[in-house]
């Protein structure tokens, strides 16, 4: 447990608000402050921060808690490591004795694991066993220095190369297996997982080694094997080489396909490439790319999967509000082969004249009408003006209107109108989701979408939200509600668990603000707390409404379920039932 005072320091200087700023665009809004939500993907604001509360909720995806909670999801952090990242922010230090659960160890030994292996690699490919993939990459144009630089190396051609290593360094084989370097075997061996691959580190931003990439050098597996997800990486969520990236003096970032293209790209003078790792671009990698800047030129291979890719991101980058340009490559396959063919400078302005995303989509509609038969240019102007109608710009819309007018030899005003009526059914489509979205808040808790028991006793949980509510405002209350309810009184699980958490730190004199729970609660807890903070304002919160919530659950002493009643004995079915009768006398 960490010492109450410092818990105290860190919730003054880790105001919320500014916490999250540094990643999500928020608008002030009365006494709350609104966003797009960086933990599911949305187009309009359904994330909420509530300075008073010092909580973040999103009635979109239900996640919810504090700044803690806020910093462990998006960096995907633990507990005590959320807590030193902020601590560090604000240049407090985590005071010693702090708890290092077992994940955070495990997490340690993978990083200590994954630092020593790269070594290892680079060690091997600077070594004699390692002649041919150092030829192979000199060869294929990268220089001594881009290999140090990025830190590439050699997996040998052997099973036990790494893991022998490893072990004299006193690394178990359970902890090289959940580093995803080493393998499990048959017998229960583990056994090298890259084999005879030239080896890409990957880089997180904190500097440390949390994956690898491996390209085969023989015709034996995948062209390239990535590491699994493991507790310091997910794919998902990580860009090959932003390490280097972030501090380029290049405005943007290249969004490039393979490794290998990165790496040419930075050779070339340009820093600011990065890489998905093994998977096609994910939203989680497209609001990171969002959180370092508003402006991305895709430079992904030219072939046809390669232009659907490019397709697909415009779209998600354009949910995140990061402006797309689009590299057109001809005479080569991806940025590498061109550089090694045409040289850094016919690169270079390739990079300069790099097409932006609606010329890109326009090329596309083009060439799939023929344009110079009536029916084609019907055909290409529909789809135009769809594209056209998305274009948020006036300025930008009327120069491509004018230019396609031409083009088509028509009149912009026909393309206006077209335009026109498409805005017009767009703003009606957008209207209507957002009154169905409002709908489905009413009643609904996004953070509770799949607790069942809440659906069905949805008069009672409330009821219990209410009195959590009251507690959190009015944390004295706890007395008066102490002799009338005991936790058992609770009807639903979480809430029933939250009462007893908020009761037993009342007890012993501790606070229940947001930031003294995360220490204690689950994420999942904490995201229902702040589900309560942000949709119970509805409700009262004095000491007549408490009553009232008191009253609810006190009633329901008394509601049976038919199967309890079934299974009652002879004496209690008729104290029940004598119960149910003086009732039903008192209320008539
Ligand atoms: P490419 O097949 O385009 O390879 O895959 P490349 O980058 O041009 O590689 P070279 O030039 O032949 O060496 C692009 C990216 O897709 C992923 C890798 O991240 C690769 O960099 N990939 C490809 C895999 O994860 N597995 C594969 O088997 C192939
Ligand atoms: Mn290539």
């Amino acid at each position: 447990m960490l010492p109450d005072l410092f818990i105290q320091q860190l919730k003054q200087y880790s105001d919320i608000e500014r916490v999250v700023s540094g990643y999500v665009q928020l608008k002030k809004k009365g006494r709350y402050l609104v966003g797009l939500c960086p933990f599911h993907s949305e187009k309009s604001g359904s994330f909420f921060i509530y300075p008073q509360t010092q909580s973040f909720y999103c009635f979109g995806c239900g996640a919810g808690g504090d700044v803690i909670t806020f910093i462990r999801r998006i960096e995907n952090l633990e507990y005590m490591e959320a807590v030193k990242f902020l601590a560090d922010k604000c240049g407090l230090e985590v005071p010693e004795n702090g708890e290092t659960d077992s994940r955070t160890l495990l997490k340690k030994k993978v990083l200590e694991i994954n630092r020593e292996s790269a070594r290892f690699f680079h060690n091997c490919l600077m070594s004699d066993q390692g002649k041919g993939a150092y030829q192979y990459l000199i060869e294929r144009g990268r220089d001594r220095k881009t290999i140090r630089h990025f830190g590439l190396g050699y997996a040998p051609d052997d099973w036990y190369a790494l893991v022998n290593h490893l072990k004299s360094k006193g690394y178990t084989e359970q902890e090289m297996i959940e580093a995803n370097v080493a393998v499990k075997g048959k017998k229960g061996n583990a056994f090298d997982r890259f084999r005879n691959r030239v080896m890409f580190p990957i880089i997180d931003l904190r500097g440390n080694v949390v994956a690898f990439g491996g390209r085969a050098l023989d015709d034996k597996g995948a062209k390239y094997l990535n590491s699994s997800d493991t507790p310091v990486f997910k794919k998902s969520k990580n860009l090959f080489a932003l390490n280097f990236a972030k501090t380029s003096k290049y405005p943007g970032l290249i969004l490039a396909e393979g490794y290998m293209d990165v790496i040419a790209i930075h050779q070339a003078g340009f820093d600011n490439a990065v890489a998905t790792l093994g998977t096609s671009l994910t939203d989680e990698q497209a609001r990171l790319i969002s959180q370092y800047t508003d402006k991305v030129i895709l430079a992904y291979d030219s072939d046809g999967p390669g232009q659907a890719a490019t397709k697909r991101a415009i779209n998600m980058f354009d949910e995140v509000g990061v402006k797309v340009t689009v590299l057109s490559m001809t005479g080569a396959k991806d940025p590498d082969e061109f550089i090694k063919k045409y040289g850094r400078e016919r690169f270079a302005m390739l990079l300069e004249g790099s097409r932006n995303a609606v010329e890109f989509e326009l090329a596309k509609i083009r060439s799939a009408y023929d344009v110079g038969t009536p029916d084609g240019k019907v055909g290409f102007l529909k789809e135009a003006c769809k594209l056209f109608a998305g274009i948020k710009n006036p300025l930008e819309r009327e120069v491509y209107i004018t230019q396609t007018a031409n083009e088509l030899e028509i009149s912009p005003q026909a393309i206006l109108a077209q335009i026109k009526n498409l805005d017009k059914r767009e703003y009606y489509r957008e209207r209507n989701k957002q009154k169905s979205d409002m709908n489905l808040y009413i009643g609904s808790m996004a953070a509770a979408k799949d607790d069942l028991q809440r659906q069905q006793k949805l008069r009672y949980a409330m009821a219990e939200e209410g009195i959590l509510y009251c507690l959190m405002k009015n944390p004295d209350f706890y007395r008066t509600l102490e002799t009338k309810i005991g936790e058992q009184d609770f009807v639903t699980d979480i809430n029933r668990e939250l009462y007893h958490t908020f009761v037993t730190r009342l007890q012993e004199g501790q606070g229940i603000e947001m930031l003294d729970l995360s220490s204690q609660l689950s994420e999942q807890a904490m995201a229902r707390v702040s589900a309560i903070l942000a949709t119970a304002p509805s409700q009262r919160c004095d000491e007549a409404a408490l009553e009232d919530y008191i009253r609810i659950l006190i009633e329901h002493r008394n509601v049976k379920t038919d199967r309890e009643v079934a299974q009652m004995d002879d004496a209690d079915l008729g104290e029940y039932i004598k119960n149910l009768a003086a009732k039903k006398n008192r209320r008539s």
